[in-house]
């Protein structure tokens, strides 16, 4: 057993935070936070809190970027240095491109990006304090700041990671969970479609396990969509 893995992580039905197997953290977001940015949402879920920023469309520098028939999308995913319990090196690492990666090319697929041609549409990422789940926290938080900035798009996109600790299937892991579970599966999609545009695994799962995981998260993703709504309604009024 690895330093700090707890024995168990499911007493009696109730994990080690208190939550039921099939219960997300709480999750609060927030539309339009930062006055200078097109637009942003600031996150807080479970112990994850993240600012997103969006800016554009705007001109694209560096000028070879840009594309004659539609907006580039680009993703910056960052975590502060006081964001983990071992102070984090300042500045990318392969983590963080792989995130800002997978961040875009789930975002990519929503954005209409053909109605704004020679521009740059610019989303960045601001992980201020972590606590397992971020890059779901932090795509949650991109496509409400998208929204937000007024940057046409098909839907939201809401992510949600599900996984496995003691055998069992469980939503949302918190960092006990994700450092000594045994699997860790996070998932974005398009709510109206049902398209799936992330779906990452870390660790091992079976056939059937997986499935089940799978299904979990993307209920979770309904719930995130639905805080999502809330957020913007807060802020602009309306319906869906
Ligand atoms: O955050 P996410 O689950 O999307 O990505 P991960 O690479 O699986 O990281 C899981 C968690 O490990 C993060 O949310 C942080 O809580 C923690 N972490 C850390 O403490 N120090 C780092 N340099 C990177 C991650």
């Amino acid at each position: 057993m690895k330093v700090g893995q707890p024995e168990k992580f499911i007493i009696d039905g109730k994990r080690l935070d208190g939550r039921a197997v099939d219960e997300l953290r709480p999750l609060k977001i927030k539309a339009g936070v930062l006055k200078r940015a097109d637009g942003s949402a600031y996150l807080e879920w479970g112990g994850n809190k993240v600012i997103a920023a969006c800016y554009g469309p705007r001109e694209v520098h560096p000028k070879h970027m840009m594309r004659p028939d539609r907006a580039v999308l680009r993703t910056y995913y960052n975590m502060a240095p006081f964001s983990v319990i071992d102070r984090k090196r300042p500045g990318p690492d392969r983590r963080s491109q792989e995130i800002s990666l997978v961040t875009r090319q789930a975002l990519e697929p929503v954005v209409l990006t053909n109605l704004y041609p020679r521009t740059a549409i610019d989303i960045f990422i601001e992980i201020l304090q972590a606590q397992a789940g971020t890059r779901c926290t932090g795509i949650t938080a991109a496509s409400v700041a998208l929204a937000d900035a007024g940057i046409p798009m098909k839907s939201l996109v809401p992510a949600c990671a599900a996984g496995k600790v003691d055998g069992e299937i469980v939503l949302d892991l918190f960092d006990i969970e994700d450092n000594f579970g045994s699997a860790d599966l996070p998932v974005a999609i398009i709510p109206k479609t049902g398209e799936v545009t992330l779906l990452q695994m870390d660790g091992n799962l079976k056939g059937d396990e997986f499935e089940r995981a799978f299904k979990l998260a993307v209920e979770g993703c309904y719930q995130v969509y639905e805080k999502q709504k809330e957020a913007l309604i807060e802020k602009y009024g309306g319906g869906d």
